[in-house]
């Protein structure tokens, strides 16, 4: 008896979510002909107040490296949406920066080398009712044998490289899943390329918000998502790019290949090939010497501001420090 409750508790909020989507789907379907009838006839007072403002969104996954603390030297840096061509965003992580701008019509460009975090983008962007389906399923199972279990399950598919539509949606929600309830949402693999963080001691971890999800899928509408490593990432003349690499002196086990000193100089020639293009942009690094030496000259603007530090095992290097923004426009 008590199953069948809960097995009827469960379907009935997944037809209530499955209601809700498609009355969400229709929204924006009404939102597009608004924009529509203002495209054909002359806007009239009606629907440009009808016109849906951007929808507030933040990341949907924790990301080490994420830009919380800074993203008011962010926003206030980067140039306004209507001076650019397309924004592109090739070491995506969590977003913070494209989810908190909301773009009303700008064509997005995000990827970065994380194929599972992608995949997530993808069905968060694709159909956000089935991954919160999957999502409510291993959030009701939570508890540690249940993290050790899907954990061996996200590595075993991991190096993988034929994903079926199905496969990619349990990599996607297993992915949050773990995000969410591991150890400080830190993303770590070994030398196999096998996520490896613990368990966090979280009481009651807070796995997804439903209607976050909706308005980041809202918004990555208009983006296109990918895996791939930035150097493959061709933005052209008038584009924006915000690049926020693994930082110099700091932590890079983002993937097998880490990010030392010599990918910050190749990241340094890729940036200079962008600013001969005609390209707008924007980095994020630690301010250090390497990064101070590589950005000196004079085409390069140096904004230095102060961030918070969360990742590290020693005392001494946790608490405030100091970044640097770097632009090729003076603002
Ligand atoms: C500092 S984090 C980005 C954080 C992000 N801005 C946010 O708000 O959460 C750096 C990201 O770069 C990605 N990355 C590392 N090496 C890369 C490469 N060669 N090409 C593309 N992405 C890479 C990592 O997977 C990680 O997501």
């Amino acid at each position: 008896m008590a199953l069948s409750g809960e097995f009827m508790k469960n379907s009935s909020m997944i037809q209530a979510r499955k209601a809700a989507s498609s009355m969400r789907a229709s929204s924006f379907s009404s939102s597009s002909s608004i924009i529509d009838q203002k495209l054909s006839s002359e806007p009239c007072e009606e629907s440009i107040k009808q016109t849906p403002a951007p929808l507030p969104c933040r990341p949907f996954v924790k990301w080490v490296g994420g830009k919380r603390s800074i993203i008011q030297d962010l926003r206030a840096i980067m140039p306004p949406e209507d001076s650019y061509k397309n924004y592109f965003e090739p070491f995506v992580g969590g977003g913070r920066l494209f989810f908190e701008s909301a773009f009303s019509s700008k064509r997005s460009f995000l990827s970065d080398v994380n194929e599972n975090l992608i995949y997530s983008y993808d069905w968060v962007k694709k159909d956000p009712a089935r991954l919160l389906e999957r999502l409510e399923e291993l959030k009701k199972d939570h508890s540690k044998e249940s993290y050790y279990e899907a954990r061996k399950e996200f590595q075993y598919t991991a190096n993988q490289k034929r994903q079926k539509k199905e496969d990619t949606l349990s990599k996607a929600a297993l992915f949050i899943y773990l995000n969410k309830t591991c150890y400080n949402g830190l993303y770590r693999v070994n030398s196999k390329g096998e996520f490896n963080v613990p368990m966090g001691s979280y009481k009651n971890p807070s796995i997804y918000d439903e209607q976050n999800i909706f308005n980041c899928s809202k918004l990555l509408q208009n983006t296109e998502i990918s895996v791939k490593n930035y150097r493959d990432v061709k933005p052209r003349k008038n584009d924006f790019v915000y690049l926020d690499p693994p930082y110099d002196e700091a932590f890079a086990q983002y993937n097998k290949d880490g990010f030392g000193k010599k990918s910050q100089e190749i990241l340094f020639a890729y940036i200079e090939n962008l600013d001969r293009k005609g390209v707008s942009l924007m980095l994020s690094n630690a301010d250090t010497e390497l990064i101070r030496k590589l950005y000196s000259d004079k085409k390069f603007y140096l904004h230095s501001i102060d961030s918070v530090r969360s990742i590290s095992c020693k005392s001494s290097q946790r608490g405030k420090r100091k970044e640097l923004l770097i632009t090729n426009f003076d603002d």
